[in-house]
């Protein structure tokens, strides 16, 4: 095997007049002489000038669309514009051929619902490149930044018997016989002849064993996949998205806010930093879209600078209840122009009335707090009015709910009795109690929905986009 070298290297080198191997797929073949190749490594192609008075026209003919090469040259200075270096070849293989009258991805735009149905070669496109080494930094820049703080990476189960989030909407785990499923003498589906001798699914949120670690290592963080079965045909869910969990021993509800307003800002700065080339160009991408929407509806601010925004301004922080008093004296409010009228305190709030606090009214991101409890799940810490809970919820521009976090309910008895209130059966939850009733301490965390955070860094506008095979309603396609 030769050697390789990168085109992000190529590119960015300062020696020229040395002789390279370069391997990639071909994006554009223009007037039997310019090949522009890229590998992936950057969004930019490298070109290859091909000498085809010289070249076997068998050969040339093989450099379609889509065509796997493998290319020896000379790195020179390109005299050409858009590019300051180029290969010269001296030799071309071609490692797979790509009929060009079947290869579905053509050097032109296609639409995103498109490249969605081809979702196995859509990593071939420039805007799906950028997408996917940006989402990559993100990931590892989440692991930086718990890891240079000292927190524990845990896994937890991916299979588990709980409903973390009590909503029901779980997808079940099962090694039955779907034909001939095991009933009891009542009729009932026998869970105890399955797999695991009860019934199981898969995780909604890795948050109660998160809690269990983090009574003992005390700053814990998970990063995995999560399941929901909600039949919500939206931009911004999925059925199967990964979800970052912090959990810290010790931390209130303002801390919990600080690391999460910390992080957050950090993954940013970390993706702006190493994929400058790749949000320039979508940002770009995301002008050019923008371009086609009448001009009410076109954002002020370009991506660069909705990201930038966002690292030089705190984030506003207020309660639920005092969220409730701008949306209720809010002009459109008044002006009958939300589809849903602002109910009054209680009522879980729609998108709309969320972007229109972020958007509109703070024009940044928003942090809010002390959720009517019957709203929220029931492990989070009951204030004192009896009414609220000590909820956290980050709402970003273009995206709504980024974040859902709380302090945690640390008193046996105010939990067992929330429990109970809400059907909860404690009996099964025996483990989560017992941190309750071994040394239990106050302690927060939060879930960041990954894919909200890759939407909003890579200005996309569909959550289908920004993950590599998206499960959604009625598709499991790859
Ligand atoms: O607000 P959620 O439901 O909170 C929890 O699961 C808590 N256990 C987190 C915690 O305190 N440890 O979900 C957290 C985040 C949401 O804010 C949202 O960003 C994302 O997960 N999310 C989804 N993302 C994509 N598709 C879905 N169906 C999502 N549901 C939630
Ligand atoms: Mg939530």
């Amino acid at each position: 095997m030769s050697q390789r070298t990168k085109i992000k290297a190529l590119l960015q080198s300062q020696q020229t007049e040395i002789d390279v191997t370069v391997k990639g797929w071909v994006r554009a073949f223009r007037s039997n002489r310019f090949i522009a190749l890229n590998d992936g490594s950057t969004n930019n192609n490298i070109q290859v000038v091909v000498d085809f008075e010289n070249t076997d026209p068998a050969l040339l003919k093989r450099i379609t669309v889509g065509a796997a090469l493998s290319v020896q040259g000379k790195l020179i200075a390109s005299l050409g514009k858009g590019q300051t270096v180029e290969v010269v070849a001296n030799e071309i293989e071609i490692l797979g051929d790509s009929d060009p009258e079947k290869y579905p991805i053509q050097p032109k735009k296609h639409s995103l619902e498109f490249l969605r149905e081809n979702a196995h070669l859509r990593f071939r496109t420039s805007t799906f490149g950028a997408i996917f080494r940006v989402r990559n930094s993100l990931a590892f820049a989440v692991h930086q930044f718990f890891q240079e703080r000292g927190f524990v990476y845990l896994h937890t189960p991916v299979i588990t018997a709980s409903d973390a989030e009590g909503a029901g909407e779980t997808f079940h785990v099962t090694n039955f016989d779907l034909d001939n499923i095991p009933k009891t003498d009542t009729g009932e589906i026998d869970f105890k002849q399955d797999f695991f001798g009860r019934a199981t699914n898969l995780t909604v949120s890795g948050q109660l064993e998160g809690e269990l670690g983090a009574m003992a290592l005390s700053d814990i963080y998970t990063f995995g996949p999560t399941f929901r079965a909600e039949n919500s045909n939206t931009t911004r869910h999925l059925a199967e998205f990964w979800m970052i969990e912090p959990e810290v021993a010790f931390n209130d509800l303002v801390d919990n806010m600080d690391l999460a307003e910390d992080m957050l800002k950090y993954v940013i700065k970390y993706a702006l930093d190493k994929n400058a080339d790749d949000i320039e160009f979508l940002t770009q991408r995301l002008t050019e879209e923008e371009k086609t929407k009448p001009q009410n509806e076109r954002s002020e601010m370009t991506l660069l600078e909705k990201l930038q925004f966002c690292l030089n301004n705190d984030f506003e922080r207020l309660t639920y209840t005092e969220a409730i008093d701008i949306l209720k004296e809010s002009t459109p409010n008044k002006k009958k122009k939300f589809v849903y009228p602002v109910e009054g305190w209680g009522t879980d709030l729609q998108s709309e009335h969320e972007r229109y606090l972020v958007e509109k009214h703070f024009k940044k991101p928003v942090i809010l707090t002390d959720y009517p409890k019957e709203i929220k799940a029931f492990y989070m810490r009951q204030n004192d009015d009896g009414k609220t809970v000590r909820a956290m919820d980050i709402l970003f521009p273009g995206i709504g709910e980024i974040v859902g976090g709380s302090q945690r309910e640390e008193r046996l008895d105010k939990l067992e009795q929330r429990m109970n209130e809400m059907g909860i059966p404690t009996e099964e939850l025996w483990w989560y109690l017992d941190t309750r009733r071994f040394g239990s301490c106050p302690h927060a965390g939060f879930g960041l929905g990954f894919e909200r955070l890759v939407l909003f860094v890579t200005g996309m506008g569909n959550i289908r986009d920004v993950i590599p095979f998206p499960r959604f309603p009625k598709n499991a396609e790859f």
